[in-house]
């Protein structure tokens, strides 16, 4: 089988070398190539300590973090690993560097010494996919929340990296630009395969993913497809997590007696049921 893109094997991370408590606690996990995976969890339950670790910010203290096949400790491999591992993280403010879009896109570029007709190229292809290109000679700061982050993803996408692993992108986003970022990064998975990690608070973003990992106490306690993982409302609310909106209503319905199938977890499923239900004959009366 092909190698996966991450690989995480028993993984373990604490801040203070002599901490009784682990930041990430034992997380074993493969993300394959082109993969869309989402991680939920309460605050303070490991997830960005984890994601650190895909790109070598953080190493484990004990386990192995492979990106690709490359250890993340082999310190030859760290210019490799952080091509092929794209970060985005919460504020987009904190990640602009320079006046004009595309300057901006091209920073990194810059300081890895490409060709300036590749970089060209390069940074074009990339503001594209990220959909900013009509916004590539305004300055950042004038651009909206959900902009600035696309450009944030342009300058990462610039690198030709095979993954992206966001920290809550769109937690900073008013709703227009949570969807406008959503949907680059749906579109970068789907149209050029690029595989996504992505931390999010919403369970309508997670719903979209391939697979979702739930996190707690710096471990992964719930594993599947979002069907599989929120149609067990219980345990994720257990987990201090929210289901989908639709998984909610699916289960206030069923209490109140009507029955629609499981896994429901969004609008449109959740329509299509109450839809044939109500083309029964007396099955709500
Ligand atoms: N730089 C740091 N130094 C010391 N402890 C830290 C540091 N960063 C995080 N921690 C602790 O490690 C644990 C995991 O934190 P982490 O930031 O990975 O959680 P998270 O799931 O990303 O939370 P959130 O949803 O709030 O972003 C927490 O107990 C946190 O307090
Ligand atoms: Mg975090």
């Amino acid at each position: 089988m092909e190698q996966p893109m991450l690989r995480g094997q028993e993984v373990k991370f604490r801040y203070e070398p002599d901490s009784p408590t682990w930041a990430v606690d034992g997380v074993s996990l493969d993300v394959q190539k082109g993969e869309f995976v989402a991680v939920l969890g309460a605050n303070g339950c490991g997830k960005s300590t984890l994601a650190k670790h895909f790109n070598a910010i953080l190493l484990p203290e004990t386990g192995t973090v492979l990106v690709e096949g490359m250890d993340t400790r082999i310190e030859e491999k760290l210019y490799d690993i952080r091509q092929r591992v794209g970060m985005v993280f919460q504020n987009p403010d904190n990640q602009i560097v320079a006046t004009v879009v595309e300057e901006d896109v091209a920073f990194a570029l810059e300081n890895l010494g490409v060709p300036t007709e590749e970089m060209r190229g390069r940074v074009d292809d990339a503001m594209r996919m990220a959909g900013i290109y009509e916004k590539r000679e305004k300055a950042p700061h004038k651009l909206s929340g959900g902009q600035k982050q696309r450009v944030a993803i342009a300058g990462v996408i610039a690198m030709r990296p095979d993954c992206l692993v966001l920290d809550e992108a769109t937690a900073m986003l008013d709703p227009r630009g949570r969807e406008a970022v959503m949907q680059t990064i749906r579109r970068l998975n789907r149209e050029f395969g690029i595989s996504v990690v992505a931390i999010t608070h919403y369970m309508e973003e997670a719903a979209q993913a391939d697979r979702v990992l739930v996190m707690s106490g710096g471990r992964i306690v719930m594993e599947g497809t979002p069907k599989q993982v929120f149609s067990q409302t219980a345990r994720v609310r257990s987990y201090r997590l929210d289901v989908p909106q639709a998984a909610e209503l699916r289960d206030e319905l069923v209490k109140a007696g009507l029955p629609l199938p499981e896994g429901i977890i969004t609008p449109n499923e959740c329509a299509e049921a109450l839809f044939a239900l109500l083309r029964e004959p007396g099955s709500c009366q």
